[in-house]
């Protein structure tokens, strides 16, 4: 254990998934010195993620919360403030991949449903941290966008729409907030070995393969690729950054 993030109060949402990134996130704060509180709409998961850190010496505590639903945010970020005071670090990490075609009957549907977790999870989040961040003096809030983000990928454009959104946004609060100390910023992950990647890979094998094949690195990234670019922008090495794109692909959209 080191302390770059030393008593620090942190969020990070979606922290049921093992392996998944929001709990690789939430370990690897912990272990530099972070109070983490994970939360995620299945309770049992998250309280395992947060007894797994527990067992590691770290300190971390589990909330259910839906990010789709206003009243759960509410409930967890008063819960959190009544308990810790202050919020520091948001890492707006749940979300869901539903993987339609266009011609697919299903499409306008995931696309609706994708924006509620994705786009509108993030959003009433962000909201929330920034009312929470204005009376503490600042903060960090990240977003977990993805490559999809950024490039096309096949029979995924209900997501890569959801995940475009989530970046534009972020940019858009970080000019707003950027003068009280409210840094907002993107991550893009390309395709990292979580239990979301092996369903998107089940529902998509053929593009799948072709684009493992093509990452520049010659292997999938893993969670904590992720969890430690998410530690520099929670932490305070990264105080002049905000508003920034961070893509951890292993050089995937770099072709
Ligand atoms: N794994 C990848 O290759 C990859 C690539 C790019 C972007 N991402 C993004 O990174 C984030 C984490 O991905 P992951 O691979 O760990 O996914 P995952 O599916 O392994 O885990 C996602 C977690 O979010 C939770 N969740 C889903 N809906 C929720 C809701 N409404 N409220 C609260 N929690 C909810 C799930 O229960 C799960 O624990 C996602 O936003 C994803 O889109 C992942």
């Amino acid at each position: 254990m080191t302390d770059r993030m030393k008593d620090k109060v942190v969020l990070v949402t979606g922290g049921a998934s093992r392996p998944g990134l929001g709990a690789a996130i939430g370990e690897r704060l912990a272990q530099e010195g972070a109070i983490v509180l994970l939360s995620d709409i299945d309770l049992a998961g998250v309280e395992e993620s947060a007894a797994l850190i527990r067992g590691q010496g770290g300190t971390a505590s589990a909330v259910q919360h839906d990010v789709a639903s206003q009243d759960d945010w509410d409930r967890v970020m008063s819960g959190l403030l009544a308990e810790h005071g202050r919020l520091d670090v948001l890492v707006n990490n749940a979300g869901i991949l539903d993987v339609a075609a266009i011609a697919s009957d299903r499409a306008v549907g995931a696309l609706r449903s994708q924006f509620d977790v994705n786009v509108a999870g993030s959003f009433i989040g962000t909201q929330a941290a920034v009312a929470a961040m204005r009376t503490s003096g600042g903060g960090s809030i990240i977003n977990l966008s993805s490559v999809a983000g950024l490039v096309g990928f096949r029979g995924s454009a209900s997501y890569a729409a959801s995940k475009g959104a989530v970046k534009m946004f972020s940019k858009s609060v970080a000019l707003e907030v950027a003068a009280e100390n409210i840094r907002v910023k993107t991550v893009h992950p390309g395709i990292i070995r979580t239990n979301m990647q092996s369903s998107g890979a089940d529902d998509n094998s053929e593009n799948y393969q072709a684009i493992e094949a093509a990452i520049p690195a010659g292997r999938l990234g893993e969670p904590r690729d992720i969890a430690n670019c998410v530690l520099f922008l929670a932490s305070d090495d990264s105080t002049y950054v905000t508003g920034a794109e961070f893509v951890v692909d292993g050089g995937y959209t770099a072709q």
